[in-house]
């Protein structure tokens, strides 16, 4: 049996994740290399929903009657969890949504309606890369269509980073924002958030940043990365579907307009006109995803427990070894890094002339669940001239002999194919 230093207790952890002990086809265990789609939930997770459900269930801000009363302190608690997770100064900056999607269309709308100085309109600019996922291309195409502001990106470099040579040109005066991923879902590489930072400040832009990739995966302090929006989803950090998180700094938060409206968003409202509640009411109208919070917030203290400092650890390890023994299979070419720095633990690669769908299909016959296509980040694979890719991706219960069974499936793909 393989072992990396820096591993974490895999086989402790793995028993809290009843998917992992699925057996899929001909009593083969499922080997569960898509967490970047979405990441399986631990046993904690599954019983703070039920709990919810069976004791606690009611809507939120609005009864007076005991269990009401439980479940928007559940609801507010989850909010106070996700706010020290991510080290905002203030929980009410943390905004909850559907997924990262609604965050990043969210930021996208409160600056289309904005007055100045954020407004978004013929005279400005956006920014973004070509290696973002779709969530963060076409709210800001869109906005763009609906404004006239010019859509510029950042493009990539042959091995899969950003090419930030033209900086100082791409983000300049006209820039009202730059909105950027943390860490690539396809290509897995990790971005320099500082340089570009540092540029949008100097030139007064709003920087808008998807952790949905990073969030699951390693510390993420929203005060160290100096951005002025962070957007992330709950399913990929092991939490339900239904649930993301907007955080945004206060007094963008309190200035700008909200994009949904409803109950629960507002002070007072008559029938010529409203005022808002502060946020992040402002931003939650309707019912929100009530015990969706609850389980990211059953999520975040699961992570929490087990450090986020050692998870990133366990995946570094996971992706060196990833990266070297794919690396060895003949015919494979990573797009991306190939190397475990700077990068997350998202791994693409093509494989000779084979189609990734008859990969992802043949690797499924073994019990190994790849995700193949191209991930919604559909430039990155024009940029590489592919039509698609296979990607394995690992989160805190992969192990070595997954890797082994990847390489192992790989094999077989190769001699399937001839
Ligand atoms: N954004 C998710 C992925 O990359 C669904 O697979």
């Amino acid at each position: 049996m393989t072992t990396l230093p820096g591993l974490l207790d895999t086989e402790a952890i793995r028993k809290d994740f009843p998917l992992l002990d699925r057996v899929v086809h001909d009593g083969k265990k499922i080997v569960y290399l898509d967490s970047a789609a979405t990441s399986q939930k631990p046993r904690q997770v599954l019983d703070a929903l039920n709990e919810y459900y069976e004791q606690h269930n009611a809507n939120v801000h609005r009864g007076v009657y005991l269990v009401a009363e439980e479940a928007t302190a559940l609801y507010e608690g989850a909010r106070d969890k996700v706010a020290t997770f991510i080290n905002a100064p203030s929980r009410d900056e943390v905004i909850f949504t559907k997924n990262a999607s609604e965050s990043l269309n969210l930021v996208a709308n409160m600056l289309g309606w904005a007055d100045e100085p954020y407004r978004v309109d013929s005279d400005t600019e956006i920014v973004i890369t070509e290696m973002e996922h779709h969530s963060n291309i076409v709210p800001w195409q869109l906005l763009a269509q609906r404004t006239g502001a010019k859509l510029k990106w950042f493009g990539l470099t042959d091995d899969g980073r950003l090419d930030l040579s033209n900086i100082d040109e791409i983000i300049n005066e006209k820039t009202k924002i730059v909105s950027f991923t943390l860490v690539s879902n396809l290509l897995g590489t990790q971005n320099p958030v500082e340089a570009i930072v540092r540029r949008a400040q100097q030139v007064g832009a709003l920087v808008c940043i998807d952790a949905s990739q990073a969030a699951p995966h390693m510390p993420l302090d929203v005060q160290a990365l100096q951005a002025d929006f962070v957007a992330f989803t709950g399913h990929k950090m092991c939490g339900p579907t239904g649930i993301g998180v907007l955080w945004g700094r206060q007094e963008l938060l309190e200035d700008l307009p909200p994009f949904l409206g409803g109950g629960e968003m507002i002070e007072t409202v008559s029938m010529h006109s409203s005022t808002y509640a502060p946020a992040p009411h402002k931003f939650e109208a309707g019912t929100p995803p009530i015990a969706q919070a609850v389980g990211l917030g059953a999520a975040v203290d699961y992570l929490s427990a087990i450090g986020m400092d050692k998870i990133a650890a366990h995946e570094h390890a996971i992706t060196e070894y990833a990266v070297k023994r794919l690396l060895e299979v003949p015919d494979l070419r990573i797009i991306g890094p190939t190397t475990a720095e700077d990068r997350g633990a998202a791994i693409s690669f093509t494989l000779g002339d084979i189609h990734p769908h008859d990969v992802g299909q043949v690797l499924d016959e073994q019990g190994i669940a790849v995700r193949v296509g191209h991930h919604c980040a559909r430039p990155v694979c024009l940029r590489y001239g592919i039509p698609a890719t296979t990607r394995a991706s690992f989160y805190l219960y992969s192990t070595p002999a997954e890797v082994d069974a990847l390489v192992d499936g790989l094999e077989h793909v190769r001699n399937f194919f001839g």
